[in-house]
């Protein structure tokens, strides 16, 4: 089958409006690759969903595949998004596509250089702002109910009937339905649609196991997070719109959902690299950074199963985390004998 995008595959199956053709840029579709030098160390028949391969670069490109096929079929002009900095570069590319102004909201200085960079490329209109993400969704609900904007964070549902999609992928790619499916969450879009799609194929579902940053852990905590910190700034969120969601999806799937700290997620990146190529950002790490926790900590519901971790973006959207803390190259003359020498042979 020729791949034309989420909406032709799967459009019959989306509660989104059909009277425009699809804003497409062939998102989805993306590889389930096994992990077995890592899923061996831990016990377990590991797979990564590398969402870092849609064309954006990350996840959020299916669930804006249907949330601005939805606003052009509502007649919208101009799109708006408060982001941590995916969701940015995903709507400024679609509403590039659709013909569309797209307005994004980021925290100041914490987002990852990759990310602005799509916006800006994308000719997004980009407004920094002295606050959290929290404090964008915030303004963008507002403004978006003040002025003819369609907002197109994952509080909009068109947002999650794109993103669901990925459940029946992974599904198809595994043959069978995961034990356990980790991943991150921030706002809590992607767990609630994930939950979705396996909620609605009507057969077995996986277990949950979501991972938060340790300093920006609300649901974890029971309580929002007034002042999230986290060098995992993708999910930087200290009130996540889909909290009661996500928590529902969490009960019913008999989940669990733990605080990971910066230093643990990190570990499960750099391992992700350099023990299997998989080249993710931070904060996708940060479900298998969840699962080598609960791992160590007790391994019986664990051990054996089939286990699919979702990377959610591409580790080239960091460039700063992935070279920080590693020595810089070293220059040798452009002389065979040194380089053999200083590589030991
Ligand atoms: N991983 C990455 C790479 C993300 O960019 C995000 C969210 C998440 C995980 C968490 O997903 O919010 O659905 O729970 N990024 C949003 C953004 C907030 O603005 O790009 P979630």
């Amino acid at each position: 089958m020729v791949w034309r995008g989420l909406i032709a595959a799967f459009g019959d199956r989306m509660n989104i409006s059909k009277a425009v053709p699809p804003v497409t840029l062939f998102e989805g579709n993306t590889p389930l690759i096994p992990a077995p030098r890592l899923g061996a160390s831990l016990g377990v028949d590991l797979f990564l969903k590398y969402e870092g391969l849609n064309p954006t670069g990350s996840f959020k490109d299916r669930g804006m595949t249907t949330a601005i096929t939805q606003a052009a079929a509502e007649g919208a002009e101009t799109v708006i998004c408060a982001s941590t900095g995916n969701t940015a570069a995903s709507a400024a590319a679609y509403a590039s596509r659709a013909g569309m102004q797209c307005v994004v909201l980021i925290p100041d200085g914490k987002i990852a250089l990759g990310k602005l960079a799509g916006a800006l490329a994308y000719g997004a209109r980009v407004i920094a702002i002295s606050g959290s993400f929290d404090d964008g969704l915030r303004m963008v609900r507002e403004a978006s109910d003040k002025a003819p904007i369609a907002l197109v964070n994952s509080v909009n549902p068109a947002r999650l009937e794109g993103q669901k999609t990925a459940a029946w992928e992974v599904t198809e790619q595994l043959g069978s339905v995961p034990d356990w499916l980790c991943l991150p969450v921030g706002n809590a879009g992607n767990i609630s649609a994930y939950w979705l799609g396996f909620t609605e194929s009507g057969g077995d579902r996986p277990r949950l196991l979501g991972a938060q940053a340790a300093g920006a852990a609300p649901i974890v905590l029971g309580h929002v997070v007034d002042q999230p910190e986290t060098m995992a700034t993708a999910i930087r969120i200290g009130n996540p719109a889909r909290w009661k969601q996500a928590e529902a999806a969490l009960q019913e799937s008999n989940g669990n959902i733990l605080a990971v700290t910066d230093e643990e997620i990190f570990a499960a990146y750099r391992r992700l690299a350099t023990e299997e190529g998989v080249f993710c950002e931070p904060s996708s790490a940060a479900g298998v950074a969840g699962l080598i926790k609960r791992i160590n900590e007790d391994r019986t519901a664990y051990e054996g199963r089939k286990i699919v971790c979702v990377l959610t973006g591409h580790g080239l959207k960091d460039p700063d985390s992935a070279v920080r803390g590693i020595p810089a190259p070293e220059t040798i003359p452009a002389d065979v004998d040194v380089l053999l020498k200083s590589i030991g042979m």
